[in-house]
């Protein structure tokens, strides 16, 4: 219970410092070393399974699948050396768009921490439980932004 309180506070705080990261469009080297380190983290416990530690495609799913997970490290080299971070936040969620249909091999993650964040909670009410979901989906968008190859 200890442990999933401070997980709870965690999770509330980084989304909070992510929501005023994005609101000022500034962020400080701190805050950003945090939301990356905890995308960093997330990523090898849900992401690598498929796309492997680095990113790069290798997970040892990644031969099981009927469409290969792309190379993550190279999203910018793929879009004229920009990082689309709306496409890449939509494609993470996968509750918008094409993908909702569930019909590919990437799992829709805007469902899973929305699960999460109200099972593992158990907040008082007045708790946004989508502001949760949006600070774990941010912090794997910051993640792979800061692994792009140049
Ligand atoms: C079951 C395997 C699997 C897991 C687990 C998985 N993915 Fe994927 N992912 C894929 C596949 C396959 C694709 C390519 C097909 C597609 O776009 O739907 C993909 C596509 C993506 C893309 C789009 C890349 C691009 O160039 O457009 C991103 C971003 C991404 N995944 C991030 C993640 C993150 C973050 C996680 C963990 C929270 C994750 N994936 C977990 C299989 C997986």
């Amino acid at each position: 219970m200890l442990i999933k309180n401070l997980r709870s506070i965690l999770i509330l705080s980084i989304s909070a410092a992510v929501a005023v990261a994005v609101s000022t469009g500034v962020r400080a080297d701190e805050e950003e070393d945090f939301t990356v380190a905890f995308g960093k983290s997330e990523f090898g416990k849900r992401c690598a399974v498929c796309h492997g530690p680095d990113g790069v495609g290798d997970g040892p799913l990644a031969e099981l699948l009927l469409q290969p997970p792309p190379d993550l490290t190279k999203i910018s080299q793929r879009n004229d050396g920009k990082f689309p971070v709306l496409d890449i936040y939509q494609a993470i969620d996968g509750r918008r768009g094409l993908r909702a249909h569930g019909t590919m091999d990437m799992p829709i993650w805007g469902n899973y921490y929305r699960v999460d964040a109200s099972e593992k909670l158990r907040a008082p009410h007045d708790v946004n439980y989508e502001e949760i979901v949006h600070g774990r989906i941010l912090a794997l968008v910051y993640y792979i932004q800061s692994i792009q190859e140049e």
